[in-house]
């Protein structure tokens, strides 16, 4: 188990580049074996679950290898249709892979994925959806086997906009003979980079970003070399960071144009943000202003992977703000921890309120899923004194060295090592 220790009060300073972002690279990935020519990804960041999702490829026969922020993956040996279950269980997102092997083996087998720490994770627009382009299901003790001899082109709708339903849906239309139509899709960014991924390979995917897509069918894919977009998340977090310890920092490599929820929200408590080209310089005021509301949303509403941290700011927040969590059922872990700390939450199904207190006290503390433990770094960097935040390997599943990131703007933060025999 890794724990980061973090004592607060430093205002951070200075500037950082954002990484690549990890939910644009893991469907790309999936992507990548839509042919059996070799991808290169550039800038790749090195995240435990684009780590997962490497051994879930190599599993099926692909050759994934790294050369510096280089990834190739090379699927001309991919044999496998079955998703390795072991694996698939540490990231249900591997659940888009269902597409990609279908369209390449006209059959696949996955078992259902299971819930995780923010919820269920159900799969059925994912199977709802492959059923509308003909493919055929069977549900069998926890165990998926699908055939895909009889996919074929049409209109797909999906009854919410999930982002892996309308990824994988999108990656088993492309070789499909015809036009397909996807309606009410997501329209996240990164669905947006993994059509631009799409289109280099000779896909012929658009609509991406609106709430239909259309995809025309094509024979065949290439190879290609792709740096996938920045990552909207880390970069909402180091802006919460610099928010927090009332510091000024300057983000390079920020996808503005995505951030325009999350960047209302930091101006509403109090922020100044000023863009110059493709950077941010936030500079924050001494005491956060609490926000009246904020409810989590598909895009371009307010992100639910940036709730956690935006509660972290609102427990230092002059006022009382309140947040509903729209998008998954139980992603409110971090509140218990936070209240350690001194902050005083209170959690009422989806709904958290949020009363700003004078300061915050270190503890030791526990994160509890990817986002919730960035949360819990955020409230340290602030804290008066220390603060140990168990199973911190959980944050790098979506963050590249938060602690080095940290750090280099002048945070107090280390990461120690323990092989606890409770890990
Ligand atoms: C993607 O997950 C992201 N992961 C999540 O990021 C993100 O929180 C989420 O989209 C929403 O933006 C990746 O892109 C790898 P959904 P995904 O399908 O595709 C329900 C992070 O922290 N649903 O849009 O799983 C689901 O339970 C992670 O980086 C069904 O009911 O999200 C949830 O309540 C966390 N049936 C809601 O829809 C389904 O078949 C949104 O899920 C699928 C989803």
């Amino acid at each position: 188990m890794d724990v980061l220790r973090i004592r607060g009060g430093r205002r951070l300073t200075g500037e950082w580049t954002v990484h690549t972002a990890k939910n644009a690279v893991l469907p790309i990935m999936a992507a990548a074996v839509l042919t059996a020519e070799k991808t290169f990804l550039e800038d790749c960041p090195f995240l435990s679950d684009v780590g997962y999702m490497a051994d879930i490829l190599r599993t099926l026969g692909c050759r994934v290898a790294r050369s510096g922020r280089t990834l190739e993956i090379d699927p001309q040996g991919m044999s496998g249709y079955e998703m390795p279950d072991g694996l698939a269980k540490k990231i249900r997102s591997s659940i888009f892979l269902l597409g990609p092997i279908l369209t390449r083996f006209h059959k696949a087998t996955v078992t259902f994925p299971g819930g995780c720490e923010i919820g269920l994770r159900p799969i059925d627009l994912h199977l709802s959806g492959l059923r509308q382009l003909g493919v055929e299901i069977r549900e069998e003790g926890g165990v998926i086997h699908c055939d895909g001899r009889h996919m074929c082109a049409g209109s797909v709708h999906f009854d919410y906009p999930s982002v892996g339903a309308t990824e994988n849906v999108m990656m088993a239309a492309v070789l499909l003979k015809g036009r397909t139509v996807l309606t009410n899709v997501a329209r996240e960014p990164e669905i947006v980079d993994l059509q631009q991924f799409l289109n280099r390979m000779g896909a012929k995917v658009r609509g991406a970003g609106s709430h239909t897509i259309v995809v025309e069918g094509v024979s065949k894919l290439h190879g290609v070399s792709y740096r996938p977009m920045p990552d909207r998340i880390v970069a909402g977090t180091m802006l919460a960071a610099a928010a927090i310890t009332g510091g000024t920092v300057r983000l390079e490599r920020v996808p503005l144009e995505d951030m325009h929820a999350v960047c209302s929200k930091l101006r509403e408590m109090g922020c100044v943000l000023t863009h110059q080209g493709e950077g941010v310089t936030l500079h924050a005021p001494e005491k956060l202003r609490a926000f009246a509301q904020l409810q989590t949303q598909p895009h371009p509403g307010f992100p639910t992977d940036m709730q956690a941290q935006l509660l972290a700011l609102a427990t230092l927040a002059s006022g009382t703000s309140v947040l509903v969590e729209n998008v998954f059922e139980n992603r409110y872990g971090h509140a218990g921890d936070l209240n350690r700390m001194g902050a005083d939450v209170l959690i009422n199904g989806r709904t958290a309120v949020v009363r700003g207190v004078k300061e915050l006290y270190g503890a030791q503390v526990t994160a509890r899923d990817l986002r919730g433990g960035a949360a819990l770094a955020l409230a340290a960097l602030r804290a008066n004194g220390e603060t140990v935040i168990e199973q911190a390997q959980l944050i790098d599943r979506g963050y590249e060295d938060l602690e080095g990131a940290l750090a280099s703007l002048g945070a107090e933060i280390r990461r120690e090592t323990t092989n606890s025999e409770y890990t």
